[in-house]
């Protein structure tokens, strides 16, 4: 679907959509119209028994000579409510909505409304993001549409006077977008058509972005020693990759520390040895969804020339449980040099992101490093699907990232770090283990795990796994891969880290 944005036409035509308030209050392009009609829109809202509400359409085919072909008015509720998020999930609902008419254009007359707290382009920039982020589909792998599915709507032509202005504001949207749907794209893959090898490829294809990317071979990783990462990987018959992907869009200055992202990218998790239950086990192709945010993530920075120099890094291997698979006990040596006593091999995400965390601080000294992952099971538990689960040895990070949240409607929960946690993942036969002795809190303790590799960057763990997939439609986000992290860590960089 394509968003375009015009100036208001002299006779309005085709399909057209004007917002209608809380109590049935016309916004002024719906005035005008209900005045051209003869009062057939407040007429129509009176017999449908609509009064503005947000969530409430309504149609009116034909309203008469001098309106369009077909009239939507569209509910928003208490205008004094719309601030930016507001009208970006309007937009979203829209599209969802005009998507079952079977218009090809709908155009949208974007009027500024009384007490809204954003009006005008910038309004109408948040509405078209909105729209677009929910007109994502997957549906490459089908041969024949399914009933209902797929609308024929290929353009949304938002109209306001100051057309130009929202074109622009709507260009750096525009490219974060791209990079939720190449992020969306990537989790939705099944694991026999995305692998290591063909993930590490796809990021690749952003080298035509400006980005330097580097894949690190089988021969690469072992030379680098990163024992824990090989550990999990063994047990596949795909071979384990590790992508570099560099934006160098700040400053050119040899001592410019790189603000880093590194994802886990466990492109299937059958658990390993630890064999998991078959019931669900399908949702573990997209154990490689903080991988899929990173990825997606220098795709929108690369997209919208971000002033930031960032790093990628994405940790790729799948979890089989082969001949040559790594067995519960085993113990490995990270690269860091630290030993792991491998007591559950399907916890396995951790044992990727040590070595990915340790490589990445050894080599870039970033700022601040922020990994995200679908690591934990136990944050289903705490957070559902709602919350991304937060922890993190810097405070000011973390505000940071409270404030992107906020701005995005991204959620995440601060979760505690703290010693006593801490004890409980500490080694027996080896230094470290990789799960913690008692039953409880497992999010925590993968998190402190996390943290035995990051030495002093201040670092944020993010753990996805509730928020990677959803099974509901939400006003910007279909039902299906959410793209989870990529606005809130657009947003994160826009506003602390470039210059
Ligand atoms: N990939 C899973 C976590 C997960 C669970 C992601 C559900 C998305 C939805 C992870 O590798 C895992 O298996 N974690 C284990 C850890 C346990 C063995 C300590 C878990 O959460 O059960
Ligand atoms: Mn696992
Ligand atoms: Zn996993």
């Amino acid at each position: 679907m394509k968003v375009t944005f015009s100036a208001p036409p002299k006779a309005p035509k085709g399909a057209l959509a004007v917002f209608v308030m809380e109590g049935g209050k016309l916004s002024p392009s719906a005035r005008a119209l209900d005045k051209a009609t003869g009062g057939r829109l407040a007429d129509s809202l009176r017999s449908a028994r609509k009064s503005g509400k947000a969530d409430e359409f309504l149609v009116i085919e034909q309203p008469g000579e001098n309106g369009p072909a077909r009239l939507i008015l569209v509910g928003v509720g208490e205008p004094g409510k719309l601030d930016a998020l507001g009208v970006q999930r309007l937009g979203g609902k829209c599209q969802a909505f005009f998507n079952t008419l079977g218009e090809e254009t709908v155009h949208v007359a974007l009027d500024d409304l009384p007490r809204a707290k954003i009006k005008g382009a910038s309004a109408a920039a948040e509405f078209a993001f909105g729209a677009r982020l929910r007109a994502y589909n997957f549906d490459k792998y089908r041969t024949r549409k399914k009933e209902g599915q797929n609308g024929k709507l290929s353009r949304l032509d938002i109209q306001l006077r100051d057309a130009a202005r929202a074109r622009h504001e709507f260009e750096g949207f525009d490219k974060v977008a791209d990079g939720v749907f190449l992020t969306r794209d990537l989790v939705s893959e099944p694991a026999n058509i995305l692998y290591p090898e063909s993930l590490a490829k796809r990021a690749q294809e952003l080298t035509r972005l400006g980005i330097k990317v580097e894949v690190l071979t089988l021969a690469q990783l072992r030379k680098l020693g990163m024992g824990a990462l090989l550990g999990v990987a063994q047990g596949s018959a795909r071979e384990p990759r590790v992508v570099v992907m560099q934006w160098p869009g700040g400053s050119r200055a040899k001592n410019a520390k790189p603000v880093a992202f590194i994802g886990k990218g466990v492109t299937f998790d059958t658990g390993g040895i630890s064999i998991k239950p078959a019931q669900g086990m399908e949702d573990m192709k997209w154990d490689m969804g903080g991988a899929g945010v990173v990825i997606g993530l220098m795709k929108a920075l690369a997209g919208r020339r971000a002033k930031v120099n960032a790093v990628g890094v994405v940790g790729l291997v799948e979890n089989m449980p082969d001949g040559n698979a790594q067995r519960p006990g085993d113990i490995v040596t990270s690269m860091s040099g630290q030993t792991i006593e491998v007591l559950n091999t399907d916890a396995e995400g951790r044992l990727v992101l040590a070595d990915a965390l340790w490589y990445t601080q050894d080599r870039f000294k970033p700022q601040a490093m922020v990994d995200l992952a679908t690591l934990t099971g136990a944050i289903l538990v705490a957070l559902g699907e709602e919350y991304a689960g937060v922890f993190s040895n810097d405070e000011k990070l973390v505000r940071q990232l409270e404030k992107a949240s906020k701005a995005t409607g991204e959620k995440i929960w601060h979760m505690p770090l703290d010693e006593v946690y801490d004890k409980q993942i500490e080694g027996d036969a080896a230094d470290i283990r990789n799960i913690g002795t008692g039953r409880w809190a497992g999010s925590i303790t993968a998190a402190q795990f996390l943290q035995r590799f990051v030495n002093k960057v201040p670092w944020v763990h993010i753990d996805i796994a509730g928020t990677t997939w959803s099974r509901k439609d939400a006003p910007t986000v279909p039902r299906g891969g959410t793209g989870f992290g990529v606005r809130l860590l657009d947003r994160f960089v826009a506003e602390h880290y470039e210059k």
